[in-house]
Formats: structure tokens, C-alpha cells, sequence
């Protein structure tokens, strides 16, 4: 099928590049020619496993080109997916600028034949209506002369980053929210070796549920499938934090627990909070929709204060083993939100970095993927060194931020020696601790 997909971050170059590898036809459009240009050669600008070869394969197929043409990507494709960015504006709410924009300028390139315009972005609960309205306008502006019918499909996206590409081969589900039988039609076909479950590695899975069903449902999904991950973690946070006091592990609390199949092992990592850039303003979103209706999210509140309250927790019991951090010197170990991915949106680093530096600290980091010079402004106090070992050269305490892969096996009792107090505080509980203990360390866990 020939498919457009206008704007290509972590989710529409995923997208794009995953059904141009199943064999379809697509056009990526983004308006940042350094990123298309990128693109076209063939590289991510993004750091996401497997990406780079899905999008090889698919450029090499002649299945895939990039470009910052709208015009041309709106005529080339029956589906049209919109997956630009929707932010947070100060308040709370999601700032639709980016998607308006796209959906007038879809409106004013649509001459003739029928066209399913998919909302991909995370949007407010309503904007299914709004972006077909926005679109028509874009037609009017042609004074007249379209002939084109289009439907509006939401179809949310539950992607994690750092497994992207596996998960958009092995979605949970499908969530297709429209009225139009053509639409849901076509969608399910764009779909099908995926709902086929041809990339799984095993075979005997039965099919990918999908779920259709209207627009507003679909748009809701997406908001509260993040808010419960949310309150999740804000949940075994807080009983991380009952545990501390009474002397309990939350790690075996949350294995005793997430047996209880009603509950789940999943998500119930204890640690700094959820970082990144959906959960915080989806969550911030869905409560700004309430509240415009009237209806006070007294839990989705909570969730957020706790989230707050627990990366700042990570700088108390810093405080609590070295008492006066002024003059200090804290190595963050991870820089990004998550491991396998270079997204620095809503890090608890940053939080970190802010309250440590305020308090009078010097802060170094080391980020396998995150360097000097990927820091943005106003963090140019931090210093990024290249290796572990140089980030616990001179250090009073060091902070494991980021639950990388590769920090289970750093040669720790190395790093002891050179570290002016060896003290870490492990705030994923990510770490073994007795291990640590051995090789001289003091270990501070989070509710453990
Ligand atoms: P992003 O910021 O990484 O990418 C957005 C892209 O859109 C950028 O490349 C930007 O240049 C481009 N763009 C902006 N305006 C444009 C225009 N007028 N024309 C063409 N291109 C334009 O965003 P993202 O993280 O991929 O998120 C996209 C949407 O998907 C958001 O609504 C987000 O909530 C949702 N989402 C994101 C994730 C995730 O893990 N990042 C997961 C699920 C859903
Ligand atoms: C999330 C949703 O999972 C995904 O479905 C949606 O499409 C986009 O938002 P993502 O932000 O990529 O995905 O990462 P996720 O794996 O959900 O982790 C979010 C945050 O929660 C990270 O900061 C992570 O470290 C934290 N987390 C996760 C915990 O603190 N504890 C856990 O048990 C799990």
C-alpha cells in the first residue's frame, strides 16, 4: 500500500521504516532538512536499536525516501499517518500546534481520489473530529476545486523506546477508533502480516487483538494505558518508601506481588520515577482534560507529586551519607531516561543535576550514548567524561541514574581507589549490592 508518514521522530521514522520493510510503499516527510537529508543516507538520527538496518533494508528495497515535500507525500499516499511531536504546554495541557499544521497543510494538498488520515500522535480526547475539521478547511483554501474524500482513523501507538522496532513488529495490541468501515478496512489490510504475527519469533501466537472501535475511545486508550504504567510505578515508589522505614526489600516485595497475575511483574521497578516524553505529559494531559470537564484526578495527582517527590528522595539520601554536598563532586552514572535510547525528554537527570548543582555540588555523568557536546543549554556546568572509571576519578559519591546494560559489569572495585568516598547510591536498585559492599563500597538502594 503507499502510505505518507509526516513527521519522523521516535515514532514516525519507527513506523515508516518498519512498513516500508513489511513491503509497502512510503514517504516520509519531515520539515528539518538536516534530519531528512540524514535520513536519506540511510542513517537514524535517532539512537534506537535496529533501526538503522530495518531502514537500510527498505531503502536498499526502494520501498522508503524521506523528504521535506509534503505536497508530494500527501499525493503519493492512500494512508496519511500524522506523528509529530504534541508537548506540554505550561499548563499541562498537550500543545497541538504541530498537529494543526499538518492537518491544514494535508487539507490544502488534497486534489482528488480518497485518502485515510491516521492520528498517530497522541492526542486530546476529541481531536479526531478536529483534525477532520482543520483538514476541510485546508480543502476550502483551494477555493473549491478538491474532489477529495478523506476519513479520520485513530490509531495510538504504545511503543517503548530502546525496543522501537521489535515492538512495532510485536504490538500487545492494535487500537483502530474510527466510524468508517472503508477506513478500518484499509487500515486492517496496511496491518495484516503484522496482526499475522509474521515477525514473532514464535509462530504458534494467536493473531494481534485489534481493537476497533469510535475515535474518542481510541484517543482515551492511549491516555490511560499511560497513566495506569504511571501510577504503577508511583505505586511501588511509595512502597519502596514504606519499605525504607520499616526495613522491608521492595525488590521482594515486588517479586511476592507480581506473581499475583491480577497484578503482574511488570513495572513494578522501584527507583528514581518514570522519566521520558510521554508519560509525564500524557499524564499531565489526561488530568487537564478532566479538569476542563470538571472532574479532579485526586489519583493521577498523587502519581505526579510521588514522581516528583522521588527523584528528589535520590538527593536526601545523598545528603543523609555525606551531609553537606556543597563542594562535593557526584558522578551520575546515565544521563538518558531510559537505557537504549539517546532521549534526554523529562530525564530524572536533569532534576538531579538542578537540585545538585543548586545545593552547591560539582556534577560529572557518564552516559554510554550521551556526551559533552549532547548536553543541552544550561547544562554546560556538567562535565561528561568518556568512561566509568574517569567519572569516579575524584568523586564524593556516585548515582546510577540510568538502568544501561553495561553498568552491571563496570569493574566497580577499580573505581573504589580513586574515588574520594566510595559511596553509591543505586537509584534503580540495578546494582548487587553485595558485590558492591565487597569491593569496598557503601550502598544506598531505594527502599531496600
Ligand atoms: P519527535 O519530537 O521525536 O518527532 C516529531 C517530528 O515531527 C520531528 O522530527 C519534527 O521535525 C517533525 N515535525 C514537526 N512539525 C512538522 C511539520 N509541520 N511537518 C513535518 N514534520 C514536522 O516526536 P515523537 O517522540 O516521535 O512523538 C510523536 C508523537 O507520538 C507524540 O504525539 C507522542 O506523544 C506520540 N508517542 C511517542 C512515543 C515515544 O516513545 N516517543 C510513543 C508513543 C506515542
Ligand atoms: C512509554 C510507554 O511504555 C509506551 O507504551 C508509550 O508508547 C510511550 O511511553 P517509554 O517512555 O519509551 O514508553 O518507556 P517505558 O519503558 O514505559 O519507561 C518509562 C519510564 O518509567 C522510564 O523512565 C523508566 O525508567 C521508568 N520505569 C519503568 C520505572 O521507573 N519502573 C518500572 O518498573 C518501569
Amino acid at each position: 500500500m503507499r502510505v505518507c508518514v509526516i513527521g519522523t521522530g521516535y515514532v514516525g521514522l519507527v513506523t515508516g521504516a518498519c512498513l516500508a520493510y513489511i513491503g509497502h510503499d512510503v514517504i516520509c516527510v519531515d520539515n528539518n532538512e538536516a534530519k531528512v537529508k540524514l535520513m536519506s543516507s540511510g542513517q537514524s538520527p535517532i539512537h534506537e536499536p535496529g533501526l538503522p538496518e530495518v531502514m537500510q533494508s527498505a531503502i536498499a528495497k526502494g520501498k522508503i525516501t524521506f523528504t521535506t515535500d509534503i505536497a508530494a507525500g500527501v499525493t503519493h499516499g492512500e494512508i496519511l499517518f500524522i506523528a509529530v511531536g504534541t508537548p506540554a504546554l505550561p499548563d499541562g495541557q498537550s500543545d497541538t500546534r504541530y498537529v494543526e499544521a499538518v492537518a491544514r497543510s494535508i487539507g490544502e494538498h488534497l486534489h482528488d481520489g480518497y485518502r485515510v488520515i491516521v492520528n498517530k500522535s497522541t492526542v486530546p480526547i476529541g481531536s479526531g473530529d478536529w483534525v477532520r475539521m482543520i483538514v476541510m478547511d485546508g480543502m476550502a483554501a483551494q477555493g473549491g476545486s478538491s474532489k477529495a474524500e478523506f476519513d479520520v482513523v485513530s490509531n495510538p501507538e504504545f511503543l517503548r523506546e530502546g525496543v522501537a522496532v521489535f515492538d512495532t513488529f510485536n504490538p500487545d495490541r492494535i487500537v483502530l477508533g474510527s466510524s468508517s468501515d472503508r477506513a478500518l478496512k484499509l487500515m486492517q489490510e496496511l496491518y495484516t502480516n503484522i496482526i499475522n504475527r509474521e515477525f514473532a519469533e514464535d509462530k504458534t501466537l494467536s493473531p494481534v487483538p485489534v481493537v476497533v472501535t469510535d475515535i474518542n475511545s481510541a484517543e482515551m486508550i492511549k491516555y490511560a494505558a499511560n497513566a495506569f504504567l504511571a501510577v504503577k510505578i508511583s505505586f511501588i515508589n511509595e512502597v519502596a518508601n514504606v519499605c525504607d522505614r520499616v526495613g522491608a526489600d521492595v525488590v521482594e516485595v515486588g517479586r511476592g506481588i507480581g506473581l499475583d497475575s491480577r497484578i503482574g511483574q511488570k513495572f513494578l521497578q522501584a527507583g528514581i520515577g518514570w522519566g521520558g516524553s510521554c508519560f509525564g505529559k500524557d499524564v499531565s494531559a489526561l488530568i487537564h482534560t478532566a479538569d476542563d470537564y470538571g472532574y479532579n484526578t485526586e489519583l493521577l495527582n498523587a502519581c505526579v507529586k510521588v514522581n516528583q517527590q522521588q527523584r528528589v528522595l535520590v538527593v536526601e539520601k545523598l545528603q543523609q551519607v555525606l551531609k553537606i554536598l556543597k563542594g562535593k563532586t557526584i558522578g551520575l552514572l546515565g544521563l538518558t531516561f531510559k537505557p537504549d535510547t539517546d532521549d534526554m525528554r523529562d530525564a530524572p537527570s536533569i532534576t538531579l543535576i538542578d537540585q545538585l548543582s543548586r545545593l552547591g555540588a560539582k556534577v560529572k555523568a557518564y552516559d554510554p550514548i550521551v556526551s559533552q557536546s549532547g548536553m543541552r543549554d544550561g547544562f554546560s556546568n556538567v562535565i561528561v567524561e568518556t568512561d566509568a572509571e574517569r567519572l569516579a576519578d575524584g568523586c564524593d559519591a556516585l548515582i546510577l541514574v540510568t538502568d544501561w546494560k553495561q553498568f552491571k559489569s563496570l569493574d566497580y572495585a577499580k573505581m573504589v581507589p580513586l574515588m574520594a568516598n566510595p559511596v553509591i547510591i543505586d537509584a534503580r536498585n540495578f546494582l548487587d549490592r553485595a558485590s558492591l559492599e565487597t569491593a569496598g563500597f557503601k550502598y544506598v538502594g531505594m527502599g531496600r
